[in-house]
């Protein structure tokens, strides 16, 4: 049996949507903290139970049977998150699972200023270590965080952001679709996947000439100081500890974890930990050569950028090419 944590939520509902599509109900499970919020899932023979990463019991109970588990990232962060994930985790062993499958990140790094990041990094670490198989799904940043960097600019005109760099936004249907090929076909990918995004990547100075477009009003792209933005935020009570530029380089936010933060850049970490070494690809049925054939041409892809990638002889997988019979593509 197959068992899916998170499938009252965005990614994995529609996880368990796509797998059902692959193998028989009877064949599924899903691990809820409110199972009446799953009950067409039940009418469709999927086996419903409850499950808490914050209570044990209901894991072995939930977990009973299964041959795999994904864990879908529980939606907190720092210790909270990698003792849940790593509860789940143990849970998944316990019940005997012969692989276990993780909703990791594409920017997972134990360096990165992305607070997430680290977290992600920590959970696969845990899984590393546990001997158990396992696969990392390395899912590209979701599309619909897109809006809430927008702010207000359908109303001002203006998107205001710290400077950026291209990102390949990701559906929440396709990242679906990816995960549940590889549920179906066990063992298809081992470890962490490379990064599984759309096929093309975006700046904000982009997304203002796409809604520019689509509106029919002009939206100019602004570039905000890092300070004065992140004053600006913890001014409408975000709190101060999660803003990168606040935080001291070697803040012991994980000592569990013995994590150390370097004051490498932001865009410099994402760029290296967007991408995996090409040897890593070599050996799967999903390897692909080069980059992805539409990848869009933005400010990033300046002579020297693209002399740094080919240095680093680098590769990314689409979702796409997870599933080239994807009908849920991002591509535009
Ligand atoms: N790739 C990205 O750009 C990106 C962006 C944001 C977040 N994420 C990560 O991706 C995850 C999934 O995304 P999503 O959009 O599906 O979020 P979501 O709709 O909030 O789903 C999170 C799921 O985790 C479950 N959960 C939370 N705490 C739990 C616990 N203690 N025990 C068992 N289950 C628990 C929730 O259960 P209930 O249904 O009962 O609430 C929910 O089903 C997020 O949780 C976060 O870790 C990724």
């Amino acid at each position: 049996m197959i068992v899916i944590t998170g499938a009252t939520g965005q990614l994995g509902s529609l996880i368990v949507a796509s797998l059902l599509e692959r193998v028989p109900g009877e064949e599924v499970g899903v691990s809820v903290r409110d199972p009446s919020r799953a009950a067409d899932l039940a009418e469709r023979g999927v086996r419903v139970r409850r499950g808490d990463f914050s209570e044990p019991n209901s894991l072995a109970d939930a977990f009973e049977g299964a041959t795999q588990v994904l864990i879908v990232s529980a939606n907190e962060l720092g210790g909270k998150a990698v003792d849940a994930h790593a509860a789940a985790i143990d849970a998944a062993r316990a019940a005997g699972a012969e692989r276990i499958l993780y909703t990791s990140h594409q920017g997972a790094s134990a360096v990165s200023l992305f607070a997430p990041m680290l977290d992600h990094a920590a959970t696969e670490g845990y899984l590393a270590e546990t001997g158990t198989p396992f696969t990392s799904l390395r899912n590209g940043f979701y599309a619909t965080t897109v809006p809430f960097i927008l702010g207000q600019a359908l109303t001002t005109g203006e998107i205001v952001a710290p400077a950026d760099g291209p990102v390949s936004w990701t559906t929440h249907a396709d990242l679906a679709e990816a995960a549940a090929v590889l549920l179906a076909d066990p063992g298809r990918f081992d470890g962490p996947t490379p990064p599984l995004t759309a096929p093309d990547v975006f700046d904000l100075q982009d997304v203002a000439g796409i809604l520019t477009k689509l509106t029919g009003r002009t939206i100019r792209r602004t570039v905000a100081e890092d300070d004065e933005w992140a004053a600006g935020l913890t001014a409408h009570g975000a709190p101060e500890a999660r803003m990168p530029s606040m935080q001291a380089p070697d803040s012991p936010r994980r000592p569990i974890l013995r994590m150390q933060r370097t004051r490498a850049s932001s865009r410099e970490s994402a760029r290296t930990t967007c991408q995996v070494p090409s040897g890593e690809l070599s050996s799967t049925k999903m390897a692909s050569n080069g980059m992805p054939a539409r990848r869009k041409k933005t400010r990033d892809t300046t002579p020297a950028t693209r002399r740094r990638r080919r240095r680093l002889g680098r590769k990314r997988l689409t979702v796409r090419q997870v599933n080239p019979n994807a009908v849920n593509s991002t591509r535009q």
